[in-house]
């Protein structure tokens, strides 16, 4: 690790980091100029695919390929959307990019659009980041100034605007194409696909969404080149020819239990007991992890034993998890009731499913219902069996939901019960000694309404 720089906030201690100034004295922009004279936009392209980065917003997609699915010479306008809308609980990586260096997200934006000829591009940004919000939209301000955003961009025949959009401050919001309907004013409610927001995005027209630390890595790779990129992380597994692999650094965001939580730049491959031992000083009070969010609630949930698994894109997967989404570890100590932790997390879930598709409205509901009970001392040990059925058919594999929010609620559902159905078992017999057995129908819902 001690070999490893930081890059992507290697400028964030610097005082004024968030000015143009400042950003252009440690190099800023110089990549965006020399792409803009040097480079086509299809050499852009084949840059950043050639680097095999992939989305950090979640689902890990490999962003110059996606950024080829747009139609070619496509005579009306092509969109960029940023998506800044940060809602995956734990994660506010992205928050450190816009608050302390929106430069060298802006940058990002720029080269980004200028690759795949969008003439505009939207931030969506959640709606409860202010700061982000006053220092993107100077930032913005200084670049309009400079010549840096605007018609003719440094003299070029490339024109881009870029507007700040404030979010709907809600989790679906940052579903890519929830985010679209939302842009365009209507309720984030996601859109059934294909099409793709390549082909049909905002107002109908191609479009791209990418991550705030996606454009941020876009700035990197064309200021320091392919090869850096790829000598930072996983490479691809040669006996998966699907396997993109997990390259360049990542920020991996570290909280609960631990006695430094923060922001942390890596290498991508890092163990979670690596962030947690070393850059988070550890579990607090003396105490021992019991379990570990690996990426953002929705990804599911590590046991102590699975500490050693790499955060890198294929890692959570292989212990049974759902994959790295944002690399939002939440550590959860040894005095943690994973009941607690369930029921906290199906309340979410439930609270956030935008509605439309059955099997996610029912099954979140119902989950939270069933944790209720449980927690008012009426649960039943066949529950156990019952959540177990919600988490394996709400998602969206086998393909029964429009977006992944079911498939995210019932991640932690599948891996709370089967890694610590002991700990269920014992509450359900110690809260309800006397009925954990009882296997006819108990109603849900009338001691939901006392179960608060
Ligand atoms: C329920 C839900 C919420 C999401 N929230 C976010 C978010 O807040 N930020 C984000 O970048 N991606 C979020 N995503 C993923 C986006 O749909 C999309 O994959 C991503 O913005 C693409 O950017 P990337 O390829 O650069 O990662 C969410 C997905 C789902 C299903
Ligand atoms: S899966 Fe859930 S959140 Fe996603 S569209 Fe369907 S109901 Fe809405």
């Amino acid at each position: 690790m001690s070999s490893f720089e930081p890059v992507l906030m290697a400028n964030m201690a610097l005082p004024d980091s968030h000015t143009l100034r400042v950003y252009e004295s440690t190099g800023g922009y110089q990549a965006l100029r020399r792409a803009i004279k040097e480079l086509t936009p299809v050499q852009v392209i084949d840059a950043v695919k050639a680097s095999n980065l992939r989305g950090r917003g979640g689902a890990g997609f490999p962003t110059g390929l996606k950024w080829t699915f747009l139609p070619k010479d496509h005579p009306g306008p092509i969109y960029m959307c940023i998506n800044a809308d940060e809602s995956e609980p734990g994660t506010f990586n992205n928050r450190y990019l816009m608050e302390l260096d929106p430069h060298q997200v802006i940058e990002g934006i720029i080269l980004s659009s200028y690759a795949t000829r969008a003439t505009t591009a939207y931030i969506y940004l959640r709606y409860e980041y202010p700061l982000s919000w006053k220092r993107l939209q100077a930032a913005l301000d200084e670049c309009y100034a400079a010549g840096l955003l605007g018609k003719n961009i440094l003299g070029s025949e490339f024109s881009l605007d870029v507007y700040l959009h404030k979010g709907a401050a809600a989790y679906i919001c940052g579903e890519e194409t929830g985010l679209i309907e939302s842009l365009e004013g209507k309720r984030a409610w996601p859109r059934i696909k294909p099409p793709f927001p390549a082909i049909e995005g905002l107002f109908r027209k191609p479009t791209v969404v990418n991550n705030i630390e996606t454009v941020a890595c876009v700035t990197q790779i064309m200021a320091r080149g392919v090869e850096w990129f790829k000598s930072i992380g996983v490479p691809s597994d040669p006996n998966n020819p699907r396997d993109p692999g997990s390259y360049g650094p990542k920020l991996y965001c570290l909280s609960g239990h631990v006695n430094n939580p923060g922001c942390y730049e890596a290498p991508l491959g890092i163990t979670c007991r690596q962030l947690i031992d070393e850059y988070g000083g550890g579990v607090w009070k003396g105490r021992k992890g019991k379990a570990a969010i690996p990426g953002g609630i929705s990804m599911g949930l590590f046991t102590e034993p699975e500490f050693d698994t790499p955060l890198d894109f294929a890692g959570p997967g292989k212990v049974g998890c759902l994959g790295l989404g944002t690399a939002a570890v939440v550590v959860l100590d040894e005095t943690v009731s994973m009941v607690d932790f369930l029921h906290n997390s199906c309340r979410f879930f439930q609270h956030e499913s935008c509605g439309q598709c059955t099997p996610c409205r029912e099954g979140t509901a119902w989950a939270l219902a069933m944790l209720n009970r449980i927690r008012a001392g009426k649960g039943r040990l066949r529950d156990l069996d019952l959540l177990l059925e919600i988490g394996d058919t709400i998602g969206i594999i086998p393909g029964t939901t429009i977006c992944g929010l079911a498939d995210g609620a019932a991640w932690p559902i599948k891996n709370a019960i089967r890694k610590f159905r002991g700990e269920f078992e014992d509450y359900i017999k110690r809260t309800n000694p006397h009925g954990y057995a009882v296997t006819e129908p108990v109603l849900a819902l009338p001691v939901l309404a006392g179960a608060h």
